[in-house]
């Protein structure tokens, strides 16, 4: 059975937001989410990415398990001026949206 739990914050509350405030990386190391039979998907800014990816990684997900939207690397959109490409495949036309494992071996190839 398929469950998902979609819990929202936002760093900094206005007085008539209901739900949580502060880091993401404090609501899911609060809510210790199980990696047991379980994804993740991140989208965000690269800095919060790396850093809920650390989470999530403390809290025994495994790259395979997570999903991340890389939408920030995009400029044109359309393929063309190359800001994008990430080892051999550009976020833009190839799919934003890729397993964390995919992304670290994009960036062990720079290395
Ligand atoms: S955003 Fe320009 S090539 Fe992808």
């Amino acid at each position: 059975m398929l469950r998902w739990d979609i819990l929202l914050a936002v760093d900094k509350a206005t007085p008539n937001w209901p739900y949580k405030e502060g880091l993401i990386t404090a609501l899911v190391e609060e809510v210790a989410p199980s990696s047991e039979n379980a994804i993740s998907i991140t989208c965000g800014p690269p800095i919060m990415i790396k850093f809920a990816m650390l989470t999530l990684q403390k809290l025994g997900f495994e790259s395979e398990q997570n999903w991340v939207t890389l939408e920030a690397k995009m400029k044109c959109g359309i393929g063309k001026c190359g800001r994008c490409n990430l080892g051999g495949v550009f976020v833009c036309t190839d799919s934003p949206v890729f397993c964390f494992a995919e992304v670290e071996r994009f960036l062990e190839s720079f290395v």
